[in-house]
């Protein structure tokens, strides 16, 4: 696919992060968008944002775990724009809580917006795709769907079944009109961690007022404040790659079809040293993390600010 001009894109999650960016630019390129999400106000924000580009636009407040809703978008995107040329399933959230301290109702809320959605949004959308020439479905995982961390399972078991499908399904349409891309961030400074579902207890002992470490000793500021889990999720924004470079780079990929899109440094070298070291690219995380930092000195100096003083 060369261009994005006068393509019709659906992005689902528009209202924050690397969605809302992917709108932008999709727009700035000259493409029709439909955005939508669960969160109005961000929603109208990006709305407002993509007005600047005069192109064809809708925004639809749709929780994409709406199967009857997701059946009927094609239809009503095709009734407004003519037809649909991009789907991207980009929405998602993330639950850094202990398995064991995870209920079956969170467990399955995290699973059925970050998988099954994108199962549902492909099974309404690729036969409208595929009649297209030059289509394409954008699923994103994310590095955390080919590597693992701990406290974490339900995250990553939604992303490694996305990858799974996607990278499955990529070989199944392999001569179609249809381009199919899994998309593998590392670290983007997005609103997800201020939105995380955090269990009572994250590693070990109850956690009411902060966050532990891995260790299961409260994370403090370099002050020695103890860091909430709203705090820690401004941290992690703060600290993470622009999310409209983000989306600039998964926008090229798509452009050069690439069946895997990884976005940033940080991705491909954890990518690569879980090839190298299967058993142990856990203990390599702190090593390559820091090559990723000293690859990217604008990061490397936010680190710095936001280092956490553990307790004596
Ligand atoms: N930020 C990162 O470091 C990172 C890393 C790897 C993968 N990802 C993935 O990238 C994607 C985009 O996340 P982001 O980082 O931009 O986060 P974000 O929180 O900024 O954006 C996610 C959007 O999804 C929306 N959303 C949540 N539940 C929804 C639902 N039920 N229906 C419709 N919309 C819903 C949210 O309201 C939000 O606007 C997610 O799939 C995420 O898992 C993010």
């Amino acid at each position: 696919m060369k261009t994005f001009k006068n393509k019709v894109a659906l992005i689902t999650g528009a209202a924050s992060g690397m969605g809302r960016y992917l709108a932008i630019n999709l727009a700035k390129e000259g493409a029709d968008v439909v955005i939508c999400d669960v969160d109005e106000s961000g929603l109208k924000e990006t709305e407002k944002l993509i007005k600047a580009y005069n192109v064809g636009s809708s925004s639809l407040l749709l929780d994409v775990r709406d199967k009857k809703e997701v059946e009927e978008l094609p239809k009503k995107i095709i009734e407004n724009h003519g037809k649909i040329d991009l789907v991207f399933n980009n929405a998602g959230v993330v639950i850094p809580t202990g398995f064991l301290n995870m209920n079956e109702e969170d467990w399955n809320w995290c699973n059925d917006i970050n998988y099954n959605s994108i199962i549902n949004f492909s099974r309404s959308f690729l036969p409208h795709l595929m009649k297209e020439e030059g289509t394409a479905l954008i699923n994103t995982s994310s590095i955390f769907g080919i590597i693992t961390t701990p406290n974490n399972t339900v995250y990553h078991a939604s992303k490694f079944a996305v990858r799974g499908f996607t990278e499955s399904l990529a070989k199944e349409m392999e001569g179609s009109n249809t381009q199919i891309h899994c998309v593998y961030p590392g670290h983007i400074g997005t609103n997800i961690a201020v939105n995380a579902k955090f269990g009572d207890q994250i590693v070990k002992g109850e956690s009411k007022e902060g966050i532990l470490d891995l260790n299961g000793e409260p994370v403090k500021d370099i002050k020695g404040n103890q860091v909430s889990e709203k705090e820690a999720g401004i941290r992690f924004r703060d600290a993470g790659m622009d999310p409209d470079k983000a989306a600039k780079i998964i926008l090229k990929g798509i452009k050069k079809n690439k069946k895997r899109i990884f976005v940033g440094i940080d991705a491909k070298l954890m990518e690569i040293s879980q090839r190298i070291f299967p058993n142990n690219y856990w203990r390599m995380m702190p090593i390559t993390l820091l090559f990723g930092l000293l690859l990217s000195p604008h990061r490397l100096k936010k680190a710095f600010q936001l280092t956490r003083k553990k307790k004596d």
